[in-house]
């Protein structure tokens, strides 16, 4: 009877550890903006400076959903940048974006609106408009076909588990796509959980972090287990190996291939690569201030204002976070990341993922309350701060939309 209950014992114990290890996906999900609810806090938000702000919707691809979270047939009512979308996923599984609100008498399609085949049906009198060109296709009480009719589409494309639109001021048409890495694409690193923030502040405060490697040891250095007791005894070492806009030295060190449409579609190349940027990040979690453990090399590619490729190299093995920044309001961010690794790795991705947010965390943190500086007070070992700013400046254009116009319109 001991020896069963022995037995059984080592079994659950055993059980959980595969299911926690292998099947358990982390799905971690914080909204900062909820503390300012506190009666304590209140009077923060409220009397919170923002500073000179840049434009609040930089020109790029922005997540708009998880393709996990679209099936076929659905459409989902999503808000950011200032607009209201209707993203659907057509019978045949294309992921579309239309104006949320019908040309007709302005009806929200994504509140009751209905997929049919490839098209979009609007909820009031059933006119009907196509994912891909936005034309009406069909009029249930007109017996000829519906024209000239029109709603807006917006581009959209699909990769690494992400469904992005693309917004500029000017209307402009994409110049660069996010591209689907190799082994995500071919189940070669598989899903292995997520995290979710909703933070205060202007969207370039959150990538400029990159290109900040001081704030590496002051914020991140102390122990995720973080006591006063375990601080004397396990720290986080950072070493910066740099930020730049080198597009080839990005790629070499990712090991991601390159990326073909692009390489094809404009000459120079240093004209096609000038929206990617990378960071490199060297990482040790040290015991007794002697021995290091755990190393972890950190590649962050950004590609774009709004999303980010990290490859993170580690004692056991790869493994790739995809970050997305989206903004819902002018001061308000979504931000996600997905983990992908290879199956064997699966238990040692879920400590790290763990470990990004608690991380990530502490940056959020900061970032909620602060205030944007336009003429921050930098040391000369700083300049890669004034070099990013300088880099996040080609997402702007004459029509990008000020905090002053949005506040005045509304129209968040
Ligand atoms: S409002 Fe959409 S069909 Fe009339
Ligand atoms: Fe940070």
């Amino acid at each position: 009877m001991i020896v069963d209950f022995f037995t059984v014992g080592i079994l659950t114990t055993f059980s959980v550890f595969i299911y926690l290890a292998f099947f358990w996906k982390i799905n971690w999900i914080r909204d900062l903006t909820k503390q300012d609810t506190r009666s304590s806090k209140f009077r923060a938000r409220k009397t919170r400076k923002i500073g000179d702000l840049p434009p609040v919707y930089p020109n790029g691809w922005f997540a708009v959903l998880e393709s996990s979270n679209l099936k076929r047939g659905q459409v989902e009512h999503v808000s950011a940048l200032g607009q209201n979308l209707a993203v659907f996923r057509t019978d045949s599984g294309v992921a579309c974006i239309l104006d949320a609100y019908c040309p007709h008498l302005g009806a929200n399609l994504a509140e009751g609106g209905q997929v049919k085949g490839e098209d979009l049906e609007c909820p009031f009198h059933c006119w009907r408009f196509c994912g891909k060109s936005g034309k009406c296709t069909s009029i249930p009480y007109l017996n000829k076909a519906a024209g000239s009719i029109k709603t807006r589409v917006w581009e959209s494309c699909e990769a690494n588990g992400v469904i992005f639109m693309w917004h500029h001021a000017e209307h402009s048409q994409p110049y660069w796509w996010p591209q689907q890495i190799e082994k995500i694409e071919n189940g070669s690193w598989g899903y292995q959980g997520r995290n979710e923030f909703y933070i205060n502040c202007h969207i370039q405060e959150i990538p400029e972090n990159g290109a900040d490697w001081a704030h590496l040891e002051a914020l991140h250095g102390p122990s995720i287990l973080a006591t006063n007791l375990l601080s004397n005894l396990v720290h986080h070492s950072w070493t910066n190996v740099g930020w730049s806009t080198d597009y080839t030295e990005s790629r070499r060190c990712t090991e991601i291939e390159t990326y073909p449409n692009e390489s094809e579609k404009s000459t120079p190349q240093d004209q096609s690569m000038k929206h990617i940027a990378t960071s490199r990040l060297c990482h040790q979690v040290v015991l007794f201030n002697r021995l290091s453990i755990l190393k972890l090399d950190v590649t962050a590619t950004q590609i774009g204002p709004g999303y980010v490729e990290l490859l993170l190299q580690t004692t056991f093995g790869p493994m790739c976070i995809i970050q997305t920044v989206t903004p819902l309001e002018p001061l308000l961010q979504r931000v996600t990341h997905l983990m992908f690794a290879p199956v064997f790795m699966a238990p040692y991705s879920r400590v790290t993922m763990l470990g990004e947010c608690l991380m990530f965390e502490r940056d959020a943190q900061v970032w909620n309350y602060k205030k944007y500086l336009d003429n921050p007070i930098l040391i000369k070992e700083e300049k890669t701060i004034k070099e990013f700013r300088r880099w996040y400046e080609q997402f702007y254009s004459k029509n990008s939309p000020s905090y002053e116009s949005c506040k005045d319109s509304l129209e968040w």
